[in-house]
């Protein structure tokens, strides 16, 4: 025996010593609770799950996570549907491209592996507003996650697309969905609407039939388990290595007394957010316990197996004491990595995994190739105050006072808020927020200068100065909306009033800014190499664009962008949003960038766009393996 490897013998035989009373070829999946277990087709049946989530992996790679998860010895997968992502506008659902949830539903059939599916509505999984479309925040006293009327009507109406959909997947109907949660950890939201919980109840068993297995999943606590379960949902916990999974499983038993034991979420690792120290979750102990609760007999899925990425604007953010964003990777120190490689921690699970049942013959697929593609030469494109024309082709709206990012109807990104100054400032004067009312960051340039930024919770005040008249350009940020407690009702742009010393700020004109529209349309790579300016030397503050091309060389290879001495932004490449950066902050250090994404015969097109403080060299570095783990300086 290798030192760290654990030996198990499972104990819990109970279950396993059921015969099946089916006919035989008749598929069914349902409880036993007088054995306590899952039967599948009339035989006991135990799950080794791992979490994965197709939004944050792009759909070329669906195929070969999956794969490795079934190598790994897996025999389901559980998947978040994320609502806003498949339904970014009221009443229209996209279920295409990497959205295409019937297309990984089958993937994941063809390699064998039984799904548990999530549906939500709320979903948490550190995504903007927990999986929540932030078009339910235009009713502006909407209580999100209750019985809420137009909450209820808006949940219903996505349910009744979606359910159907899912229904012919199920298990007894030929596919592979063997249980379905309804809604998510809901005993930890202080609500706790037993009415919500039935409407849901109801809609899940109009939709997928009295026998599906219904079930829920809350955190171990008496006062989230009570809130969370419902008769006729089987009620599951969820937990990581630092539990007393005796006392844990024991409370699963006061709320299910008979029944399969459940950890619905074991944490093979955890979130970061900006600004904290990477966390990691030690794989000795993930195995141990894994094994722990293999031996007890109980059903266990890996929370996460494959985390991947926060691409675009949809990674989320808690607040408890202040607001903190979820950075843009969701590597999760899972077993596969963010970039779909196998770890030591996806060894040591096999090896636990080996014990309990035969895991498939044959190699582990090995980790894609990566490449270091080196460095890139950037060029300003242009402020971002001089770009609107292109940014933003509808022009402001005209408001004495501010609106958020929910009434003008652009849900995510940035935004810019203009006025002039309503008097001489000729001696740096306070620009205050007086209510916190900047969700989540603004950055201030007077007639085109940087003067500096406002941010929530933490940063109220700034000096700005200029002259009566001047323009004031207010780039608010919206950093991924609330996804956990009780501040999921998370509005985005200028929520108050901003004030010079004792006068009130008024008068704007919104921009909404469409950046995402404009690169998928070619700018500013389309405007001509020959139009721009030679690379500048010294530093441009404030909210910028860069471009610079990626030369291809043949291949298209996974690599890590890291852009050192740069301070916050975001980054495309090739027209897909790859999410923020703020190496200035960390822990994350490079953004992944899957190689599928790059062509390997025309030059690719990289755009930037820094939002305080760009290094003299403007230049970024492609490199061959990622850096999530370094706190910055600020
Ligand atoms: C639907 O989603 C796919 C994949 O993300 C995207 O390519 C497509 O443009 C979307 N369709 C619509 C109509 O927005
Ligand atoms: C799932 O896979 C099985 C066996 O590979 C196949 O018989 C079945 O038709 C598939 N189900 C669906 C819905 O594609
Ligand atoms: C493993 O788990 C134990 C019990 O929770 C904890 O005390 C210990 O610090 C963990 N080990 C590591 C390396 O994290
Ligand atoms: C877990 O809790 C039980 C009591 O419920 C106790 O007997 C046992 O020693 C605890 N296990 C550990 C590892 O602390
Ligand atoms: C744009 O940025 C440059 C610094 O790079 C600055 O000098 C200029 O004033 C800014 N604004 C305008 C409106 O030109
Ligand atoms: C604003 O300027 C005043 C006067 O120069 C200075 O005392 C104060 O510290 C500055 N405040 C901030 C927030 O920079
Ligand atoms: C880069 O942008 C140019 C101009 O819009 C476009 O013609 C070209 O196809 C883009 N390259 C890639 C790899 O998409």
């Amino acid at each position: 025996m290798a030192a760290g490897v654990f030996l198990f013998v499972a104990v819990n035989l109970a279950c396993l010593s059921v015969s099946g009373n089916l006919v035989s070829g008749e598929r069914s999946f349902s409880i036993d609770y007088k054995n306590n277990c899952f039967l599948k087709d009339g035989k006991p049946f135990q799950y080794i799950s791992g979490s994965i989530h197709y939004s944050r992996i792009p759909r070329y790679y669906w195929k070969d996570r999956l794969t490795k998860m079934y190598m790994t010895g897996l025999n389901a997968v559980q998947v978040y549907v994320p609502w806003n992502f498949h339904e970014t506008v009221q009443g229209v659902q996209n279920f295409t491209g990497d959205r295409d949830l019937e297309h990984f539903l089958d993937l994941a059939n063809q390699t064998g592996l039984l799904v548990i599916l999530r549906p939500g509505p709320y979903i948490c999984a550190e995504w903007e507003m927990g999986g929540l479309p932030a078009w339910l925040l235009q009713k502006p006293n909407i209580v999100l996650r209750s019985a809420d009327a137009d909450y209820v009507q808006a949940v219903s109406n996505w349910l009744a697309v979606l359910l159907p959909k899912m229904k012919p997947w199920l298990y007894v109907n030929g596919g592979n969905i063997i249980t379905v949660q309804v809604e998510n950890e809901y005993g930890s939201y202080f609500a706790c609407d037993y009415n919500y919980m039935r409407h849901l109840r109801t809609l899940f068993r109009f939709f997928l039939g009295e026998d599906t297995v219904l079930f829920t999943t809350d955190g171990n606590t008496d006062k989230e388990m009570k809130c969370g379960s419902l008769q006729g949902l089987y009620a599951t916990i969820d937990f990581g290595t630092d539990t007393n999974i005796t006392k844990a499983f024991k409370r699963q038993r006061k709320y299910e007394p008979q029944g399969p034991l459940v950890n619905s979420e074991f944490y093979t690792g955890w979130l970061d957010h900006w600004g904290d120290q990477h966390a990691v979750v030690d794989a000795l102990n993930v195995s141990r316990v894994l094994g722990e609760m293999l031996t007890m007999g109980a059903n266990v899925n890996m929370y996460m197996f494959e985390g991947g990425t926060n691409f675009g604007y949809w990674n989320g953010a808690d607040h408890d004491t202040r607001f903190r964003s979820v950075v843009t990777s969701y590597d999760y120190d899972a077993p596969l990595s963010e970039a779909g490689d196998p770890t030591e921690k996806l060894l040591a699970i096999r090896d636990v995994i080996k014990q309990f049942k035969d895991i498939p013959s044959g190699p582990m697929p090995p980790a894609t190739p990566k490449f270091a593609y080196g460095f890139v030469n950037l060029k300003k494109v242009g402020n971002m105050s001089d770009l609107l024309n292109t940014l933003s082709p509808l022009g402001p709206v005209k408001s004495q006072y501010p609106l958020t990012f929910e009434e003008m109807k652009q849900y995510y990104g940035y935004m810019l808020y203009r006025t002039t100054l309503p008097r001489d400032l000729s001696e740096p004067t306070p620009l205050i927020s007086p209510l916190n009312g900047v969700h989540d960051r603004a950055y201030v340039s007077v007639n085109g200068v940087f003067q500096g930024l406002l941010q929530r919770d933490t940063v109220l005040v700034m000096n700005i100065s200029g002259r009566q008249g001047d323009t004031v350009d207010v780039l608010v940020e919206n950093m991924g909306r609330v996804n956990f407690g009780s501040k999921i009702n998370d509005y985005k742009g200028l929520l108050s009033n901003l004030f010079v010393g004792k006068d009130v700020l008024s008068d704007w004109r919104i921009y909404p800014l469409d950046i995402d529209g404009a690169i998928s349309g070619g700018w500013p790579h389309s405007d001509g190499q020959g139009s721009f300016p030679a690379p500048q030397k010294e530093p441009s503050l404030g909210p910028v664009f860069y471009m610079g091309t990626l030369q291809p060389n043949g291949l298209a290879w996974d690599t890590f962008l890291k852009l050192n001495d740069w301070t916050k932004g975001q980054v495309w490449i090739n027209g897909m949003n790859l999410g923020r950066y703020w190496g200035h902050r960390g822990p994350q250090q490079t953004l992944y960038v899957p190689g599928p994404l790059l062509s390997t015969t025309m030059p690719n097109n990289i755009t930037v766009l820094e939002l305080e403080n760009a290094p003299a060299h403007q230049r970024v570095l492609f490199m061959d393996r990622p850096q999530l783990n370094v706190v910055g300086k600020s």
